[in-house]
């Protein structure tokens, strides 16, 4: 049985897309890839269908790291199971996921994994065009949720 990781935001094209992908290349650095798997998806269905921003794209290339994943929105079964693990990336997400489908075991934020970071929340970068800070946060939160999940999981 594989650990399933599932990155949360808004529209997933900017912030979820690029934590996956973050992840997607943490997890295969570490020789884990059959032991966990990663998704993301949106709460909305404002861009279903479509190719990662290109912002995120392009901080993704820039620091070694391909990313082709559609957008489509977050559904009940992926929260189906208790073990999986739903990191939303801001608390608007977090608060959508508990209103659509209700308290799930694992639901964190994604800057809960960076204790350091004054900032609780990854900002949307759809609205401030900076990637490469997004990219910062996304990168320290994704090393300490790959931590976080090798100590529970026991691998
Ligand atoms: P994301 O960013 O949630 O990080 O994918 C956004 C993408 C699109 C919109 C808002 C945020 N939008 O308003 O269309």
């Amino acid at each position: 049985m594989s650990v399933q990781v599932i990155f949360v935001c808004l529209g997933n094209i900017c912030r979820s897309p690029m934590a996956e992908g973050v992840f997607q290349h943490l997890v295969d650095e570490a020789g884990l890839s059959d032991k966990i798997q990663v998704d993301s998806a949106g709460t909305s269905s404002w861009h279903i269908g479509e190719p990662a921003h290109s912002g995120t794209r392009r901080v993704l290339s820039r620091h070694g790291i391909s990313y082709d994943g559609r957008a489509r929105r977050v559904r009940a079964s992926d929260l189906s199971d208790p073990s999986t693990y739903v990191i939303a990336m801001d608390w608007d997400n977090e608060a959508d996921l508990r209103a659509q489908f209700g308290d799930h075991l694992r639901l964190y934020r994604l800057l809960d994994f960076s204790p350091d970071s004054p900032e609780q929340d990854v900002p949307d970068p759809y609205y401030t065009g900076n990637f490469e800070r997004v990219y910062n946060l996304v990168a320290d939160g994704c090393q300490g949720l790959l931590v976080a999940i090798r100590r529970q999981e026991g691998i």
